[in-house]
């Protein structure tokens, strides 16, 4: 006797099994009795575990237009935007705001985030703001906040103490920007410290890092040699690492083994990357993203984040990681079939293994969260980004949407676009 019974799922492998679970764990899986206090028939879905978010900003989310438009659309004038309206949203704006996001990302199936946190004001309003959402959200949402110096750790007056003072409030990671400091010397040394904070406090460690076009802004370099010689490992990640876009080939030969020997992992964010990156460019324009693939080819954990919903630098976004994954695929060109279900496991499997959550999947003994997807498999999920028929969070179904099953009046026929391959590919 279960307390709940998906029934009759495809998992994103491609076979068809029931998940029996008790309480927040699943504890069978396979063919099972239709004994369980709940039942959800997953008959023909796909049952995949929960989408997972590694890089987002919640202090900002939902604020497009206040206090005014970023008008140029460039990441400078989003920073510049973000400094005024941070120092006059209250916490009570930012929860209300982040806590409407994480509604939006629960219906969604998204149920792990980790969230940058601005530091630089004095007045750490976002942080407390943050620590807020996330003892609000706990039952439900597993939610990482990362320390983050939006302005600089070594740039402003208080950039290095803000950043000690909200660890010790109890945020979760250390963030920095080194390629946002003075200085390349700076920016070296703030990875070394930061790094080293990290390792003191027994923290993870994820840096902005090298968002910029300029192929010479190696930032990366110095977090992987540090990653390595501290043994952070996959406890370290590097965010965005969009100038090695525009490096030159023969160093990036050199770079992607130092950043797979160091075990780190990276996350790319390819709708916000994708808009802000090559703004300085005419033709040919390059598209900022980070070389994905060719990480991926040297054994290394890449994800894809989301960073930006309706904020100053981002005016669209649905908290749909399927959306993210979808950009992705194109701008990354990962159209091989196998690339593609890639895709789609970057946005589970391959991004919870960046946060180190623990116990995720789909299998005996795990957490049980998952989503129930109008899809027959993974690439079909990419192609339609279908709606959540049902997600399930720690045992119990937080969301729950009717099957759309419109049909064309005239012909009787099924109006969806859902249509499987014909080669058996999901
Ligand atoms: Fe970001």
């Amino acid at each position: 006797m279960f307390d709940l019974l998906i029934k009759g799922g495809t998992l994103p492998d491609g076979t068809c099994a029931d998940i029996g679970i008790m309480g927040d764990r699943i504890t069978a899986i396979g063919r099972l009795p239709n004994a369980a206090a709940q039942i959800l028939d997953a008959t023909g879905d796909l049952v995949s575990p929960p989408f997972v978010d590694p890089h987002f900003h919640m202090d900002a989310t939902l604020s497009y237009g206040t206090p005014r438009l970023n008008a140029s659309g460039t990441l400078i004038e989003g920073i510049t935007l973000w400094g005024e309206l941070r120092d006059i949203a209250s916490i009570d704006d930012m929860v209300a705001r982040a806590l409407e996001y994480c509604d939006w990302a629960v219906s969604m199936g998204l149920l792990a985030i980790r969230t940058h946190v601005d530091t630089t004001p004095d007045h750490l309003r976002g942080v407390e703001a943050m620590l807020e959402v996330k003892r609000l959200t706990a039952p439900y949402l597993d939610l990482q906040l990362v320390a983050f110096p939006q302005d600089g750790f070594y740039r402003t007056k208080t950039g290095r103490e803000n950043l000690i003072r909200a660890l010790d409030m109890g945020v979760d990671v250390v963030g920095g920007i080194p390629h946002f400091e003075r200085t390349m010397a700076d920016g070296a040394a703030s990875v070394a410290e930061l790094a080293q904070i990290a390792a003191d406090r027994g923290l993870m460690l994820d840096l902005h890092c090298d968002e910029t076009d300029d192929p010479l802004s190696r930032h990366v370099e110095v977090l992987a040699n540090a990653v390595q010689r501290l043994g952070l490992g996959g406890r370290a990640a590097g965010s965005h690492l969009t100038s090695m876009h525009s490096m030159d080939n023969y160093y990036v030969s050199k770079l992607l083994p130092l950043i797979a020997e160091s075990g780190m992992t990276a996350i790319a964010n390819p709708l916000i990357n994708i808009t802000l990156q090559g703004r300085h460019d005419s033709y040919p324009k390059r598209r900022g993203l980070t070389r994905v693939k060719e990480m991926q080819a040297h054994g290394i954990t890449v994800g894809w984040g989301q960073d930006c919903v309706l904020d100053p630098w981002y005016s669209l976004g649905t908290a749909d990681m399927l959306d993210v994954a979808f950009m992705g695929l194109h701008v990354a060109q990962m159209t091989a079939p196998q690339d593609m279900a890639r895709c789609f496991d970057m946005v589970t499997t391959q991004n919870a293994k960046i946060m180190n959550l623990s116990d995720y999947g789909l299998h005996v003994g795990a957490v049980a969260s998952l989503v129930v997807l109008d899809a027959g498999g993974p690439v079909e999920a990419l192609r339609l980004r279908p709606d959540r028929l049902a997600v399930v969070s720690k045992g119990k179904v937080v969301a729950s949407r009717q099957r759309n099953d419109a049909r064309l009046a005239l012909a009787g026929r099924p109006a969806s676009v859902r249509r499987r391959h014909a080669t058996g590919l999901i």
